[in-house]
């Protein structure tokens, strides 16, 4: 699936070209070429055979996200840059081996947090850089979404703790937690609840409900689920003795004290930008590609000013973190857990 939209994307930026292609399926990787009619480039099912063959600046990695680790240390041990889908690996000491090894070789290493790009919750960004909420009492994250057993039972790895890390907050989730603690600030603490409450096959959680407490002093809620029918759009919200702002894929609430005069036509300015979608919400396939494209442009470019990505390695490893203390909560019944930064 995603590996398809990188397939899609990097011919149609201005700084990058689809040079080779790798699958351990090969057939998938055609089928990515086909499904976009692009002509025909080398097709490998033997990384090291394409790192040695092929002129690579970058490898985008997007196969099963405990599978990561071993593919990028790979590519970057190769002299080769990475961008990784999220996230970027299901185990801290596994990321923390990736950014040394990026270090070691004197490679980059980025990994893919494209709803950062969505210009609503770069709104809510802005506000806090700002300081536009004054003292944050409360935000929140909300990912209630909807994925079928087929979902599960394809490609045979998701939903399983050893390829998928977890569940509905591993994978779907992530997004959310990335840019809640992106807006407001590093998490301090968490005590969660997970189990599967629909998804009778699957090892790991399709349901996760958390309490937390950032470090910054305010208090905050994560919610992910992939067991909602139908599924609706991610919810971010933050609010202080200041103003109070909220996303749902667009900009729901934008109301600040200190009101400026281009706050008042604010949510129309920036939901014009946007396109009708769940975000992901009610299937894996509802992920427009656009913010993906940016993202994508942003690494290549911030690497072509030899600056590190917004989204590189260590920033890409807190939100796992989050979820990582979450698991360990939730399998203590809640008990509180602090967040290894
Ligand atoms: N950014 C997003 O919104 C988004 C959305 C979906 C998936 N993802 C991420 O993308 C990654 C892939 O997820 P997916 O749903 O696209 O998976 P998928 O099962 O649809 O595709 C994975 C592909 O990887 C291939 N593969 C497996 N192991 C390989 C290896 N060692 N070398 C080469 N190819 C290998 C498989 O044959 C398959 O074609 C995951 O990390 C996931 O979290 C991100």
């Amino acid at each position: 699936m995603a590996g398809e939209w990188h397939v899609r994307l990097v011919p149609q930026l201005p700084n990058a070209e689809l040079i080779a292609l790798c699958d351990i399926v090969p057939a998938k990787a055609q089928a990515a070429l086909d499904k976009n009619k692009l002509p025909a480039i080398p097709i490998y099912s033997d990384m090291a055979e394409m790192l040695k063959k092929e002129q690579i600046d970058v490898v985008h990695v997007a196969i099963p996200s405990g599978a990561h680790m071993d593919t990028i240390i790979m590519a970057m041990e190769a002299g080769k840059n990475v961008i990784s889908e999220k996230p970027l690996e299901i185990q801290l000491d596994r990321i923390d081996r990736m950014v040394e090894t990026a270090q070691r070789c004197g490679v980059k290493l980025a990994g893919i947090f494209q709803n950062r790009w969505n210009p609503a919750n770069r709104a809510l960004k802005q506000a806090a850089i700002e300081g536009r909420y004054g003292r944050i009492a409360w935000a929140g994250c909300f990912t209630p979404w909807y994925r079928a057993d087929k979902y599960y039972e394809d490609g045979g790895w998701r939903g399983t703790w050893k390829l998928d890390g977890g569940g509905a907050i591993m994978n779907q989730s992530v997004h959310a937690i990335d840019l809640l603690q992106w807006i407001v600030g590093p998490v301090k603490q968490v005590s969660a609840y997970a189990s599967s409450r629909i998804h009778a096959k699957i090892e790991v959680e399709d349901t996760l409900s958390c309490s937390l407490q950032f470090e910054n002093g305010a208090f905050g809620t994560i919610m992910g689920t992939t067991a909602m029918y139908p599924g609706g759009p991610v919810r971010i919200e933050v609010g202080g003795e200041n103003g109070t702002a909220c996303t749902e894929w667009s900009l729901k609430t934008w109301k600040f004290r200190e009101e400026r005069p281009e706050d008042k036509d604010m949510i129309e300015r920036i939901n014009g930008k946007q396109g009708a979608s769940t975000g992901g919400g009610s299937s894996a396939a509802d992920v427009p590609a656009d913010f993906h494209a940016l993202n994508i442009h942003h690494i290549l470019s911030s690497w072509e000013a030899g600056k590190e990505a917004d989204t590189c390695g260590s920033e890409a490893r807190k939100a796992v973190a989050i979820i990582l203390a979450m698991y360990e909560s939730a399998k203590n019944n809640g008990k509180p857990v602090a967040v290894k930064q």
